[in-house]
């Protein structure tokens, strides 16, 4: 176990009490029990995807009231006690004319004018307008980026399309617009890094502990000190709700400390949580390059070059205003358990590009190469 690897399960752990199973019990305690003075009418644009309900639960177990704006196509029965309006973001708001709530959580937006538009219509009628954001807004990923780094850019602003390509130059302009139209006092704007955990459909973080269940010769990208950055998806809620009561204002990371997370720290959770050994094969980042395997191995970036501060987004600001983070090992246990409640049918279409043959032919080109 690396030092910083220590030091962020020390971090982690409140009472240092940790189970047989290796997992700290009670790293928690404490922090799921912030009831508000005030129950506050909380408005959630989307709510049924990943991060959403999760976002939901706690607000409710807190106490506060929810109402849901969707368009009732995704896990629409998912909270039948709450009031949901429906509409669509593109070109029906009006389900959200004439009301008012507390605060507003977005978690929904991708296109400048669909938030501009949002915004606009409520910033009279909320206190409060929280934005989900993204880390991918910065323009430059060979630095470590704290939230004032400049921002991406694009030039035609008017781009509705969400591609890999205009993702973050169009959350930069979502966040721009949101401030201008609700004002920099009453708004706080969050940027997650990967988010992990139960539900999470991406299927990146999960690839590792899903992959090291089947045991045998596992390839593992860059090398053990390789590191890695997440947030869990439960502690981006709490952070969440705890912004929206405590009405914290800014502009905020949300991921886990540089450097406290490693692919080597991945592989002993994945092992322990899965209770199965894997003779991992690390493959380095020349290597990954020559064969074109990077899209491979999910959030892996090489250590040099372009891409190499991906996983290096500066978490201060989130830290102080709050954010707590689980120990890791807890984040694939729950993943682990959620991934076994899966229909077969949700498991085979899993969106992993690692396949077994594309392992086995990488595999084999390793031990040509030396290995
Ligand atoms: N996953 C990650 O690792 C990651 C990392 C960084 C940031 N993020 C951010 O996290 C957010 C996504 O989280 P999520 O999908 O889990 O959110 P969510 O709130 O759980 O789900 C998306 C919601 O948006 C609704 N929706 C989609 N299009 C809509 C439209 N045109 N009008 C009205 N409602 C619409 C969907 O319902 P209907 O389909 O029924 O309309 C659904 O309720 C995004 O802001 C993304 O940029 C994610």
């Amino acid at each position: 176990m690396s030092n910083n690897r220590r030091e962020f399960l020390k971090a982690g752990l409140i009472g240092g009490a940790v189970a047989a199973t290796g997992l700290p019990t009670l790293a928690l305690a404490g922090h799921h029990e912030k009831k508000p003075a005030k129950s506050l009418e909380i408005l959630v644009l989307g709510g049924t995807g990943f991060i959403g309900p999760h976002m939901v639960r706690e607000a409710l177990r807190r106490g506060h009231n929810v109402t849901l704006f969707n368009r009732g196509r995704t896990n629409n029965a998912l909270f039948p006690d709450l009031e949901t309006i429906k509409g669509d973001r593109a070109d029906n708001l009006k389900g959200l004319e004439g009301r008012s709530w507390d605060v507003v959580i977005d978690n929904s937006g991708y296109v400048p004018r669909h938030v501009e538009n949002s915004a606009r219509l409520l910033s009279d009628n909320v206190s409060h307008y929280l934005f989900i954001s993204s880390v991918s807004v910065y323009a430059d990923f060979n630095r470590v980026n704290a939230e004032d780094a400049p921002l991406a850019t694009i030039e035609d602003e008017t781009v509705e399309e969400v591609t890999g390509e205009t993702y973050g130059a169009l959350k930069a302009l979502c966040e721009k617009r949101t401030l201008t139209e609700v004002g920099e006092d009453r708004v706080t704007v969050v940027r997650p890094t990967y988010i992990c955990g139960p539900g999470d459909h991406t299927d990146r973080f999960t690839y590792y502990p899903v992959r090291t269940q089947k045991g045998g010769e596992m390839l593992w990208p860059g090398s053990p000190s390789h590191e890695i950055q997440i947030v869990d998806v439960r502690d981006l809620a709490n952070f969440v709700v705890d912004c929206v009561q405590k009405r914290t204002q800014g502009i905020f990371n949300a991921v886990t400390p540089i450097g406290a997370y490693t692919f080597a720290d991945l592989l002993e959770d994945s092992q322990a949580v899965t209770a199965t050994t894997v003779d991992p094969v690390w493959v380095d980042d020349a290597f990954i390059a020559a064969n074109e395997a990077r899209d491979a191995f999910p959030i892996y970036f090489p250590r040099e070059g372009e891409d190499a501060g991906r996983l290096a987004f500066s978490g201060e600001a989130a830290f102080a205003a709050g954010l707590h983070n689980r120990p890791p090992r807890e984040t694939v246990r729950d993943l682990m358990t959620w991934w076994a409640t899966l229909s077969d049918e949700r498991i085979e279409s899993a969106r992993f590009r690692m396949t077994p043959e594309r392992e086995a032919t990488l595999l084999e080109a390793w031990k040509a190469r030396g290995g």
